[in-house]
């Protein structure tokens, strides 16, 4: 299976920048990577235009947890979906943390990802606080747990699971291979009884994030059941991330 890479721009760039990070990003040869970018809504349109006839993909950073109607300021996985968005960002920490996003929230939306069609990218992972009490299985259970509340089998199989312990990001802090091996085997376990041990070997792609560089990467090349990363800071620049793909 090809490394898959996502690139969450979060509130950052401008649409001079991303018109020419996309021109330089569709010249580029990731024959061997999925790539995946996730622009702010107001950019998801130029995106989608000028990668329409491109393999790269494109996320949302989030998305409402309900269908249709009156619900000012919202963007709903249908209309998501009308601008080509294959995935969505759903429990990122800074959702959870600064926008109070709980798990049933989080549940809703990923209902509606997959009602949709559009494949959900859960984000988990635990606080400093949790990790220094030791907390980290109990906390990735839980969120697992609570976000895939009464999702069929066959949905369960189109998620992806990013394992992003909240002192990562954006801090240069990474996880040691001990740490992640710990978080993939709790998730692993968690998945496995929620779907049954064959469908999560064939199906649940894992991926890591936090403080993700060109440098750092090399050492997790090396970790056999992690098919992906999701990047921020470092995919601010286009150079950056391609040096990331590259490694
Ligand atoms: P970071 O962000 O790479 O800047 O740590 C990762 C993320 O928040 O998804």
């Amino acid at each position: 299976m090809k490394k898959i890479f996502i690139a969450n721009w979060k509130m950052n760039l401008n649409q001079k920048a991303i018109s020419s990070y996309l021109r330089k990003i569709k010249t580029t040869d990731f024959s061997s990577a999925e790539i995946v970018l996730a622009p702010a809504f107001p950019y998801l349109s130029l995106v989608f235009t000028a990668l329409k006839k491109n393999k790269i993909k494109i996320a949302a950073q989030d998305v409402a947890s309900t269908k249709e109607g009156a619900f000012t300021g919202e963007v709903s996985a249908k209309m998501l979906k009308d601008f080509g968005v294959k995935m969505v960002l759903i429990g990122h920490s800074e959702r959870r943390h600064y926008f109070h996003e709980g798990d049933d929230l989080i549940n809703e939306k990923v209902k509606q990802t997959l009602e949709n069609g559009l494949t959900p990218i859960l984000c988990i992972g635990e606080t400093l606080a949790e990790k220094v009490q030791g907390q980290r299985s109990t906390i990735l259970n839980q969120q697992l747990r609570q976000a895939l509340k009464n999702i069929t089998k066959d949905n369960l199989k189109k998620i992806i699971i990013a394992y992003e312990p909240v002192w990562a990001i954006g801090t240069g802090n990474v996880v040691t291979e001990m740490e992640l091996d710990e978080a993939f085997r709790v998730i692993k376990r968690t998945m496995i009884g929620l779907l049954g041990n064959d469908f999560f070997e064939k199906n649940t792609v894992f991926v890591y994030g936090g403080s993700v560089d060109e440098k750092n990467i090399v050492a997790f090349k090396k970790i056999p059941y992690l098919q992906g990363f999701l990047i921020g800071g470092a995919s601010l620049t286009v150079e950056k991330f391609k040096a990331i793909i590259q490694a």
